[in-house]
């Protein structure tokens, strides 16, 4: 303070001013990954670091301290103590069990369940307004019971989903049509993983509909690479963690730009796993999350975009809710 003479008109803001709190759950790869690029893009004023290893927790938080110099001004805490994360704006899971080579996404849903009766609990309690945004694996099962154990209303719980997948779509798309992969709007929705639907009438480039401005035998042909990419996209996260172990850098940005939706109330559209009973044929007592393009703010779920599905695409949709419904009522939650 000796370095500055006060300027009696500069009072520092009241200590009520909104201050931007996020937790992250999990200090792993993804964890780490997601709390880096946050830090990046200036989207929080404190940051809080919760894992179960102490040592990791510490030396991932004193890394980013290091950093300081090169970040807009941020504090960053960690602790094994969920006391830390209180008074969340948004809290981030990702702590977990990650996918072996040769291991589907609901192979993990037995490990990363009895996490969640743990961690859910305290994150609820300490951070009672706070929304909740699921990436663990199964993540639409894992949101559907964070919902539940969380208590919070289902607008307020959210699953990273296949705004990845859609990620993966637009590039590979990007690549096959030589544009700019922020130019090319598409979907992936539907189950984060190996049944997710790829909304083939979402594709624009620059707002131009790709199918809708070519001739038929053109339609045919574009068909015929576009489910190649769709299979690519399946395919990526499997060929991704045979190749390097886990993925990390492409759901750190995806999940970044949901917490820049949802924190700055920008009211953009993005595919998530949200409450889908009701929509596109869904019965409605059938209670499971899955992914469909919907409208983020402050408030987290604002709304659901009324997205054109062909009959066979809301076919797959509703054959995905069947079976994640059918292995949600053996979890007895
Ligand atoms: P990781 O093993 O690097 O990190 C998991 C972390 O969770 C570890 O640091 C571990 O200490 C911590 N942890 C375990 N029990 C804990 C507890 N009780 N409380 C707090 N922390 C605890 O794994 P990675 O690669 O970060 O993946 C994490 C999860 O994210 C996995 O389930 C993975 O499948 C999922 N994932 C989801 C994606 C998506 O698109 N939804 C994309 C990539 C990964
Ligand atoms: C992915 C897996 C790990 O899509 O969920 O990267």
């Amino acid at each position: 303070k000796a370095f500055f003479r006060p300027i009696q008109s500069a009072a520092p803001p009241s200590p009520s001013k909104r201050r931007t709190k996020v937790s992250v759950i999990g200090a792993g790869n993804v964890g780490m990954a997601i709390a880096q690029t946050i830090l990046t893009q200036d989207l929080v004023d404190e940051l809080a670091l919760v894992d179960a290893k102490p040592d990791k927790l510490r030396g991932e938080m004193l890394d980013l301290q290091h950093a300081a110099a090169f970040l807009p001004r941020t504090r960053i805490f960690a602790d094994t103590d969920y006391a830390i994360t209180a008074s969340s704006d948004l809290c981030i899971i990702t702590a977990g069990a990650r996918q072996i080579p040769g291991e589907s996404r609901l192979d993990l849903l037995q490990r990363n369940l009895d996490l969640f009766r743990i961690i859910v609990p305290p994150l609820a309690k300490y951070s009672p307004e706070a929304l909740l945004l699921v990436v663990s694996n199964p993540v639409d099962v894992l949101t559907y019971i964070a919902w539940k154990l969380s208590g919070f209303p289902p607008n307020r719980v959210i699953g990273s989903g296949t705004n990845l997948d859609s990620s993966r779509f637009r590039f590979l798309l990007a690549d096959h049509l030589e544009v700019n992969a922020q130019d090319v709007q598409a979907y992936m929705v539907g189950e984060h993983g190996d049944s997710s639907v790829a909304l083939w009438s979402s594709i624009s480039v620059g707002g131009v509909p790709v199918l809708g401005s070519l001739e038929r035998h053109q339609i045919e042909y574009e068909e015929g690479v576009l489910e190649k990419i769709r299979k690519a996209v399946v395919e990526s996260a499997y060929e991704v963690i045979q190749l390097k172990g886990y993925t990390s850098w492409a759901i750190g940005y995806s999940v970044a730009s949901l917490a820049r939706s949802l924190l700055r109330d920008q009211r953009r559209i993005h595919p998530v796993s949200l409450l889908a009973k009701g929509f596109y044929g869904i019965d409605e007592e059938k209670e499971v999350f899955l992914s469909l393009p919907a409208q983020l703010g402050r408030g987290g779920v604002l709304g659901v975009a009324s997205v054109h599905l062909t009959e066979e695409e809301a076919k797959r949709l509703r054959c995905s809710a069947d079976t994640l419904w059918e292995i949600q009522q053996k979890l007895g939650i």
